[in-house]
């Protein structure tokens, strides 16, 4: 029992720490569109640079957003009896929690925008399936950036050792990457459903 309560802990916390990067990553969605981030042009091979699917007000405002959102998760962990009692991890102390998550969710799009672009150079369209990496160009993105900003933030002294690690462990980093293609699908297949995406992927 004891054991079972540990591993839905260390699943619920893996999932809670990588609200950032789901947010920005999920945002676009509703508040994407408009110009995209390649401006139209093609690449030597004929085909779009990224596609229309990758818009600067995605790539801007889904980060921003999931920063100001997660305000709100870690003022639960400050907080709240329930952050403390059951040990959940926030995003570091103040104001560099912000930056953290700010930096996770530009890193999902970054990630999921250089999937776009490799995508396009290997004959893919746009909203075409590509499994496993439609799923994993975000997560890889983000806690690339996330773990960069964590020794950034630590070697200018801004928080004493790099936060980032200190909260992704190594079980964590397994159960994100285990879960988040099965999540993703299901969350992409309900935003088809609720008419947001024009694919179930
Ligand atoms: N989106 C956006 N700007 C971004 C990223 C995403 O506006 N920087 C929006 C687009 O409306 C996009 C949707 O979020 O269609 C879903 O993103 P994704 O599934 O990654 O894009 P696809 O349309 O499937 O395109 P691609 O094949 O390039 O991944
Ligand atoms: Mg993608």
């Amino acid at each position: 029992m004891a054991l079972a309560a540990d591993v839905g802990l260390i699943i619920l916390t893996s999932l809670w720490l990588m609200l950032p990067a789901y947010l920005a990553n999920m945002l676009p969605v509703l508040v994407g569109g408009g110009t995209p981030i390649d401006m139209g042009r093609t690449w030597k091979d004929g085909k779009r640079i990224l596609g229309d699917g990758k818009t600067w007000r995605g790539l801007l405002v889904g980060p921003l957003l999931a920063a100001a959102l997660t305000f709100f998760l870690q003022w639960l962990v400050d907080n709240t009896a329930w952050g403390r009692s059951y040990g959940f991890p926030g995003w570091g102390p103040s104001p560099w929690w912000f930056v953290l998550a700010y930096m996770m969710g530009l890193g999902a799009l970054a990630g999921d925008a250089l999937e776009s672009f490799i995508k396009r150079r290997t004959g893919r369209d746009r909203g075409e399936k590509w499994f496993p990496w439609d799923q994993l160009d975000f997560i890889i993105g983000s806690l690339a950036l996330g773990v960069l900003t964590g020794a950034i933030l630590a070697a200018t002294g801004a928080t004493s050792g790099n936060h980032f690690l200190a909260v992704f462990t190594g079980p964590r980093l397994l159960v994100i990457v285990l879960l988040t293609p099965g999540l993703h699908l299901l969350v992409n297949w309900i935003g088809y459903k609720l008419g947001l995406k024009s694919v179930p992927w």
